[in-house]
């Protein structure tokens, strides 16, 4: 079963406490990284603690919420070994476990409802990655 890191911005604090609540409800394993705050905060610290966490894990996932979580994305995708992928539905939830062996789910808590955004999360954490010809692709992501 998979442990995740998980971290927000201000604008994604309450999505972000529901999710914890609904990942440990399922027996996860579940380190929070903040913030715990609902004052102005810059998503990209709290995208590159988490991105570096799990980069080094190795093993374990991620998940970001911000407003969007367009702008986490961004910033988690400059750490080596982080793939980082924007989900506000559950086919791409699936779609990118299996084929893109993304490891960070971004969710936008001003997008997506919170019904959509638990079953997001419940299709990318039971979806492993296929690898095969999804592999060379992408081990093609990272320049040699
Ligand atoms: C904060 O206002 C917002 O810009 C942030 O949460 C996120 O949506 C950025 O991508």
């Amino acid at each position: 079963m998979s442990r995740f890191f998980i971290a927000n911005d201000h604008a994604g604090l309450s999505l972000k406490g529901a999710v914890v609540e609904h990942l440990v409800a399922r027996g996860y394993e579940v380190v929070d990284l903040g913030t715990d705050q609902s004052t102005s905060t810059d998503y990209p610290d709290y995208a590159r603690a988490l991105a570096n966490k799990v980069a080094a894990d190795g093993t374990a996932l991620g998940i970001l919420v911000c407003g969007t979580g367009q702008g986490m994305a961004m910033a988690a995708n400059r750490v080596k070994g982080v793939r980082a992928a924007v989900c506000s539905d559950t086919f791409s939830a699936r779609a990118t476990r299996s084929h893109n062996n993304a490891n960070v789910l971004c969710l936008g808590q001003r997008v997506v409802g919170l019904g959509v955004a638990l079953e997001i999360v419940d299709a990318f954490a039971v979806t492993t990655f296929e690898g095969g010809r999804h592999a060379a692709r992408v081990a093609k992501f990272d320049p040699v």
